[in-house]
């Protein structure tokens, strides 16, 4: 029997579920593993009151059976991968060692099993800026790029991802350097700050480009990212003053995390 338009389309596309996980909301979607592109829709809830690791796992696993449901709708085989989680702190094997913006109880949990336990599917926990950053660099804006990429991401922290052609070096935490009497800089430079003392956007962007100012003395990229929330609103405020290194907004914008960590669970 001939396949309709959607099943054909289903049969070609090898969808990846990926969930990022911030301080303030979880946001989720199948991507196209090729492209990055969107299958499903954006799904979006808050970060559950505490952050802390029981209700941030219920949240997810609820998340992956309504993106599973609506590619079952579309003809996909939704139990086919493995699903990629970000998670907002230092992750390595599984295990979370920081939680800056989520609750302290995370420190020491394993991550992976537990989300495995509620999704049904292995889970592959990353940093979420270092999602961004592979996913940038595999399939956005440093797609192809030779050496160092550092991919900011602004939102509730500062999260920094480092790709050095096509190696990830992860957990860098750049967002906690002690910078102009700051003893951590993502409290004063994050896109939250704007909420949280009532400045502009233009105020913000200084206090971002003296950042990257920074970054670029001690660190020297080929190119600077920039990812989060703050993304979207790129046009307003780059080119930073004084930095030398390109800095360009995220093909992926405020989805790169979602993106990245679909297919780092996910190797080719
Ligand atoms: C965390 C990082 C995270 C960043 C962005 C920081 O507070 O320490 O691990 O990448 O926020 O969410």
């Amino acid at each position: 029997m001939p396949l309709n338009r959607e099943a054909r389309l289903a049969h070609m596309q090898r969808a990846v579920i990926g969930i990022d996980v911030g301080g303030t909301g979880i946001k989720g979607a199948a991507v196209e593993f090729e492209t990055g592109s969107r299958i499903t829709s954006r799904h979006r809830v808050p970060t559950p009151h505490g952050g802390r690791p029981a209700d941030i796992v219920a949240e997810v696993g609820a998340m992956v059976a309504a993106i599973r449901a609506e590619l079952a709708e579309s003809g996909h085989d939704p139990a086919a991968d493995a699903i990629g989680v970000t998670l907002p702190g230092v992750v390595r094997q599984g295990v979370i060692h920081t939680a800056a913006n989520i609750d302290p109880s995370w420190i020491g949990t394993d991550a992976a099993a537990l989300l495995r336990e509620a999704t049904g599917s292995p889970c592959l926990v990353v940093n979420d800026a270092d999602a961004a950053a592979y996913a940038e660099s595999a399939l956005g804006a440093a797609r192809g790029l030779p050496g160092m990429t550092m991919v900011l991401t602004f939102g509730t922290g500062i999260g920094s991802g480092c790709v050095y052609d096509d190696a990830l070096i992860p957990n860098f935490e750049l967002g906690h350097l002690q910078l102009d009497g700051h003893e951590d800089i993502e409290r004063y430079a994050s896109a939250k700050a704007i909420e949280r003392e009532g400045i502009t956007l233009d105020e913000w962007a200084d206090r971002a480009a003296r950042y990257v100012r920074h970054l670029e003395l001690l660190f020297h990229p080929d190119r600077f990212v920039l990812g989060g929330s703050i993304s979207k609103s790129s046009d307003h405020y780059l080119p930073f003053d004084g930095v030398t290194a390109p800095v360009v907004p995220a093909r992926f914008r405020n989805n790169a995390g979602i993106v990245g960590a679909a297919r780092l669970a996910n190797p080719a």
